[in-house]
């Protein structure tokens, strides 16, 4: 399939994060976050960048809400950051934090745009992390209740709200690996935070349908089809636990109402009776980031992967198929409700010279990639919508401004946004749905 047609009704976005744009760190009334007391520690993030100015999001509104509207794009999923709102994640409430996404979401729907929100994309209160972060279960309750009145205060003007982003990243790259904020290496602690954010989305679902809280509400999984590098017997039981600690501890929990289990796997210490059934609430959408595919080679050393597509500016590889796979495979193992694509992009080196940025390889990442996403919705897989992950380049986490995942060029000692070639390509192809 060589030419792109999706259905009239398909919804085509592009994806933000507020620490990742927003910048104005001390701004406004809000409280410091576990990314702004990380990313201030020599060494952790590269070229100690931090996200105090970012995009500078928070003073360029208007006119990123018009970069928006000029991509011709349905919607637009950005995340709120929840110390900008609630400044230590539990008790008093910062108006002019909550009055920034009222300006965001009202200055979206005059422009025609339909707002996906995000209530954690990782920013979690640094005064809650001093109590123990998501590893403790009140966590999860503080969580509920920010979900219950960010619902009640924006449910009617947005088109979804989703809990988590990529809840496998909070727990393994920050509390087991160390890579991300709070930069924690614990296994154990790695399993206790798990949990607690499938709780905390539980508990957030039902405290915002008891609010009456009526807008689709789902989650966001960071997903990835586990290839085994050969036929051997070692490393296809290795895809197997990649993928049932990578995809399944996280769907079966949510659609199964268990953990995987199995003599390789772990098992977590604190789960409570009754706590599965609160984490597999009725969904009315599950969101999809992909990037890549789990390449799993036994071997010593381990079997390099074929990157016959090429490899990002991330080290990714480039493995559109693996989205019709991944696909596929769910729609098999789960009863699952509509799907967004709420992330898929590519980190390009990309410069602007004479005013362009010619950055081909993205156009023909975003191109392979819907192919492939054309193909598993002939196949019956039901998916409703795509963002490109992301507007602008911004803060790529432990990467700092390294790595340029933009629609647009951001120059961050001048702010000043360009278009890439891409986003021409994506306000075509949306143009041509349109129109066609
Ligand atoms: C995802 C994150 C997003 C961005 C992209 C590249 O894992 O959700 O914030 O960093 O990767």
């Amino acid at each position: 399939m060589n030419t792109l047609t999706f259905p009239p009704t398909f919804q085509w976005g592009v994806a933000t994060s507020a620490y990742q744009i927003e910048g104005a760190a001390q701004e406004g009334g809000r409280g410091p976050s576990i990314w702004d007391t990380y990313s201030h520690i020599p060494g952790k993030v590269v070229h100690g960048d931090t996200g105090d100015v970012a995009c500078d999001h928070y003073h360029r509104l208007e006119t990123d809400l018009d970069l928006i509207q000029s991509l011709g794009v349905d919607a637009y999923r950005f995340s709120i950051a929840w110390p900008r709102v609630q400044p230590l994640g539990q008790g008093a409430w910062n108006e002019e934090g909550l009055a920034f996404y009222d300006r965001l979401v009202d200055g979206l729907r005059a422009r025609g745009i339909a707002p996906h929100v995000t209530l954690y994309h990782w920013d979690l209160p640094q005064a809650l992390q001093d109590q123990g972060g998501w590893e403790s279960r009140d966590t999860a309750v503080h969580f509920a209740e920010y979900a219950r009145v960010m619902g009640l205060r924006l449910g009617e003007r947005v088109a979804s709200i989703c809990t988590h982003n990529e809840p496998w990243c909070t727990a393994v790259l920050g509390n087991e690996q160390g890579r991300f904020a709070p930069g924690i290496q614990d296994t154990r602690v790695m399993l206790r935070v798990a949990h607690h954010l499938l709780l905390s989305h539980g508990l957030a679902l039902q405290a915002m349908r008891a609010a009456g809280v009526s807008t689709p509400l789902g989650i966001v999984l960071n997903q990835s089809p586990a290839t085994p590098a050969t036929n051997s017997p070692a490393d296809r039981a290795l895809a197997e636990r990649e993928y049932a600690q990578f995809v399944r501890w996280y769907m079966d929990p949510l659609f199964l109402k268990q953990y995987p289990q199995g003599p390789d796997l772990p098992v977590c210490d604190v789960v409570q009776a009754g706590d599965m059934d609160t984490i597999a609430q009725p969904m009315d959408f599950l969101g999809i980031n992909y990037y890549m595919r789990l390449w799993c080679s036994a071997a010593t050393p381990p079997l390099p992967a074929p990157n016959a597509m090429g490899v990002s500016e991330m080290g990714w590889e480039v493995y559109p198929h693996g989205l019709y796979e991944l696909l596929c495979q769910i729609h098999r193992d789960y009863t699952l409700p509509p799907i967004f694509i709420t992330e898929n992009g590519f980190a390009g080196a990309d410069t602007v010279v004479d005013g362009r940025v010619v950055d081909t390889p993205r156009i023909d990442y975003m191109r392979t990639h819907l192919q492939a996403l054309q193909a598993a919705m002939a196949a019956g897989v039901n998916v409703q919508g795509f963002f490109y992950w992301s507007l602008m380049d911004n803060f790529e986490w432990d990467s700092g401004y390294d790595k340029r995942f933009g629609l647009f060029h951001v120059d961050y000692a001048t702010q000043t946004r360009t278009a890439k070639d891409s986003a021409h390509w994506y306000h075509g192809l949306i143009a041509a749905h349109r129109h066609g």
